[in-house]
């Protein structure tokens, strides 16, 4: 064989590659033109096993025309190979428009958003923050309050029982206590804090609640300045139309002694489901601290006066997101936290 006609055979198979090349148009087809042009036994081999027969003297251009048609043919495939990836997996690539996976932040439990709220009124009226233990000595839950032994509150279906005379607080008003104790006249604060008792759950009834226990004790202080305190946080609360209310009620340690209502936030007094009709809901109870409590902390009861109040955060927090069932807010369920 000459040189010039194994030229010729190179030329046809680069034809006949360009041809295939621009037909292949699967991984598979890509796949069997480099084996049928480059592979092992493929054309271009073929090519080289025929070059012994070409004079010597021709020999360097002949293999030159070879090695140069396998160059092409190699570039070629593994631009074609490229180019088709690209394309096909133009559907797999990122889309930067997308948007991203969002960590899943968690949220304020609903009964501290109110806590909150309701702290943040307070203190800008000028109360300050004070704290009691929830184990507490019969004494700051009951005897130092005016509640005698005997009384029906100390009783078992109401007071959670420790041992050695310690209780879990039935409320709040041990902290009033234990701050006059350590603390002379002007005393204002409020105490935020968890209370237990001996109920059966149901949907007004849970074993654990939250009061907020407020105090304030001064010279001349009367019962216009509570109603004042609690009307101006009502409004702060629920906004400028609330009115409140009243009620005479008895508890040992205020004299005299008031349970009080808000109007009802949800239909503002016209009644509805969440107040049942009546037009208000009932927060807690409040009155003027008894002289009684004031000499048994060591206060002059004829020097001071004052007013305490508590306050009940789930009824606040069940009015205002009307939530129909006190126990949702124990229960943990996502489904309900997530919603505020
Ligand atoms: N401690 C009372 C209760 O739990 C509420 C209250 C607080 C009443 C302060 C008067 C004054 O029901």
């Amino acid at each position: 064989m000459t040189e010039n006609s194994l030229q010729e055979s190179v030329r046809t198979i680069r034809r006949d590659l360009e041809s295939a090349i621009a037909a292949a148009d699967s991984t598979q087809e890509i796949e069997a033109l480099r084996v049928r042009f480059l592979g092992r036994k493929g054309a271009v081999s073929a090519l080289f096993k025929q070059l012994g027969s070409v004079p010597p003297d021709q020999r360097k251009a002949a293999g030159q025309a070879i090695n140069d048609l396998k160059q092409f043919g190699e570039d070629e495939i593994s631009r074609l190979i490229s180019r088709h990836a690209a394309t096909t997996t133009t559907e797999a690539a990122p889309d930067l428009t997308l948007p991203g996976n969002w960590p899943q932040a968690g949220s304020l439990h609903p009964l501290t958003l109110v806590q909150r709220r309701i702290k943040t009124i307070f203190q800008n009226m000028g109360f300050a923050i004070a704290d009691g233990p929830e184990i507490e000595t019969e004494y700051y839950n009951f005897e130092a309050l005016n509640i005698p032994k005997g009384h029906p509150a100390r009783e078992m279906q109401d007071t959670l029982f420790v041992d050695n005379g310690f209780v879990l607080r039935t409320h709040t008003s041990n902290v009033q206590i234990r701050v006059m104790e350590r603390q002379r006249p002007p005393v204002r604060i409020i105490s935020p804090g968890r209370c237990f008792r001996r109920d059966t759950p149901d949907a007004t009834h849970s074993p654990v609640f939250h009061q907020i226990e407020g105090l304030c004790v001064d010279e001349g202080i009367t019962f216009a300045d509570l109603r004042g305190v609690i009307l101006n946080f009502a409004r702060q609360m629920f906004g400028p139309d609330m009115k409140i209310r009243f009620r005479p009620s008895y508890f040992p340690f205020v004299e005299p002694g008031a349970e009080y209502d808000f109007t009802c936030f949800i239909c503002m007094g016209r009644g509805c489901r969440v107040c049942k009709g009546s037009g208000w809901i009932e927060i807690s109870g409040a009155g003027m601290v008894n002289p009684v409590v004031f000499e048994t902390i060591g206060y002059d009861s004829e020097r001071y006066t004052g007013y305490a109040f508590g306050m009940g955060v789930e009824r606040i927090a069940m009015a205002l997101y009307q939530v129909e069932d006190i126990r949702m807010f124990f229960e943990n369920d996502l489904r309900f936290l997530q919603q505020f």
